[in-house]
């Protein structure tokens, strides 16, 4: 066996997969565990803001620049009364909430997450619940949040000191709804009318919004694809998005089938988008309908611990996965997944976004830090943004337990016009070779190389701790180089790389 594999991308300036949605880095913060109470709010905390906000939070949340946040769930979000969490604070019931068999104790809801929207500079991307409730409690949060005032609801809003209307542009019409965990989950088709009914009266209050109707919570659902087929037969006309979630883990300590992963998820993409194309054909709609993948994430450390948490403790430790430095692998690979369907998905939000499968996580009354995942996270969103390429790929492939021919190169090319810049984001998941990259730069003669920076630490097991947050870190590396034929860089074993090229001034 060689100890460097080889693998080449050829690319053209003029094949284009499509532009870059920039929600496709959203982030989620739901009210489940430490992600809102001790994560985004903390009264009394020394870095909280005068309206009790994580001051050191919103400042990280800014560094991942997310263009949208969805709120309040989740699961949560299907027993949720969203009047419970507004108006004065003393009045706000304490409630059971069910999905997480906590306490919610409402002191944190709509208004306050606008305002935290704000702060950390991301939009609201709002869920209504459609488990126990429906249309009306629906329309009736969009006419709170959106409509000027004169009604009830609108001068509500304005009675608890917002005069000015949120705004809110991005619906999502439930949650998970094929689930049978979830609160009022039910069949396609009845979820399919009520979410038909919801979407008509939101729609009435403001035809400027946009929904996300719930696809399917994975892809091995035993409805997965009926599910999909139902509920657009009753909602395509009304709706602008279809929802998918995707969690992986490496429960079988199988480091080549975990890092295969990613590939699973574009197989689900590609089946999401085919059967919403398959609705489309039957009723002759010349619109294709666009995906939301509204959580994805690495998710499995914490599942024996949180099995050991006490039931109906006000935001008890839940679902707080510490990761890894192979888990960053894997979501830089799920990144490029995604990346890789610009075309289709429009909006993606990394579940969740603090303390919870978070790439932030917090102590109590203690310090805030970056996750090993929140780096490959950072920098796709702030070099993803432009055209993805189509890309030529020729690289050695794998077999892993459950997927044969998994090539070791996953790679996503994406040029800026506007500032003339390649960025190849390029993970080699061999775990004990190099790999020299090589990239036809026939379309961009004039490129040379910016900066080559990369994620590998020879521990895939590291991680990052309140007492020590920058383990895992990246690095600049040096040793690429770039001719007029290509970009040429030995990229090492298990490791992510971020290789940006501009045109020199
Ligand atoms: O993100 C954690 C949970 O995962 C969400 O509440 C739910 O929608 C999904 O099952």
């Amino acid at each position: 066996m060689s100890d460097t594999l080889s693998a080449k991308i050829t690319l053209d300036k003029d094949f284009v997969i499509s532009a870059v949605d920039p929600r496709l880095f959203g982030g989620f913060i739901e009210h489940i565990g430490r992600a809102v109470y001790t994560g985004i709010y903390e009264p009394g905390h020394p870095a909280a803001d005068p309206d009790g906000l994580r001051a050191d939070v919103y400042e990280l949340v800014r560094e991942l620049d997310m263009p949208v946040t969805r709120y309040p769930g989740g699961n949560f979000v299907s027993g949720y009364n969203w009047e419970d969490g507004v108006g004065p604070r003393a009045q706000r019931p304490r409630r059971l909430d069910l999905a997480w068999r906590a306490v919610e104790t409402n002191q944190f809801g709509t208004n306050e997450f606008i305002r935290w929207c704000r702060k950390a500079n991301t939009a609201p991307l709002l869920a209504v619940n459609l488990g126990t409730r429906g249309a009306d409690a629906a329309a009736a949060l969009v006419e709170y949040c959106n409509h000027p005032g004169g009604s009830a609801w609108s001068d509500l809003r304005r009675a608890h000191g917002h005069a000015a209307p949120h705004g809110v542009k991005l619906w999502c019409l439930g949650n998970e709804m094929d689930g049978p965990w979830q609160m009022g989950h039910r069949s396609a088709g009845l979820y399919g009318q009520a979410a038909a009914s919801a979407a008509h009266m939101m729609k009435r209050v403001d035809p400027t919004i946009e929904l996300v109707v719930c696809g399917s919570s994975h892809r091995k659902m035993r409805t997965f694809g009926a599910w999909e087929l139902e509920v657009l037969e009753h909602t395509y006309d009304l709706v602008d998005y279809l929802s998918l979630h995707t969690y992986y883990g490496d429960h079988e300590h199988d480091l080549p089938g975990f890092l295969a992963k990613p590939d699973t998820m574009s197989d689900f993409i590609d089946e999401t988008a085919a059967l919403c194309d398959a609705v489309a054909a039957r009723r002759h709609a010349t619109r294709r309908m666009m995906l939301s993948f509204d959580e994805w994430n690495v998710w499995y450390h914490s599942n024996a611990q949180d099995e050991r948490v006490t039931p109906w403790a006000v935001a008890p430790p839940l679902v707080e996965d510490v990761y890894t430095a192979a888990d960053a692998l894997v979501v830089g690979g799920m990144l490029i997944t995604l990346l890789n369907h610009a075309d289709r998905v429009k909006v993606a939000c990394i579940a969740q976004t603090v303390n919870v499968i978070g790439p932030i996580m917090t102590r109590p009354g203690g310090p805030a830090w970056r996750q090993t995942i929140f780096y490959p996270f950072q920098q796709a969103s702030r070099f993803g943004r432009g055209v993805v390429l189509r890309q030529l790929v020729e690289s050695p492939t794998y077999d892993a337990k459950e997927r044969a021919g998994v090539p070791y190169l996953k790679s996503a090319c994406v040029w800026q016009p506007a500032d003339q810049t390649l960025t190849v984001f390029a993970l080699n998941r061999s775990l004990d070779q190099s790999l020299a990259l090589a990239v036809d730069l026939r379309a961009f003669p004039t490129l040379a190389l910016k900066e080559w920076v990369t994620l590998r630490y020879a521990d895939l097991d590291a991680c990052n701790t309140a007492d020590q947050p920058n383990t895992v870190t990246p690095q600049t590396r040096t040793g690429a180089t770039v001719t007029r034929e290509g970009l040429s860089a030995v990229l090492g074993p298990a490791s992510w790389n971020v290789i940006r090229l501009e045109r020199p001034t």
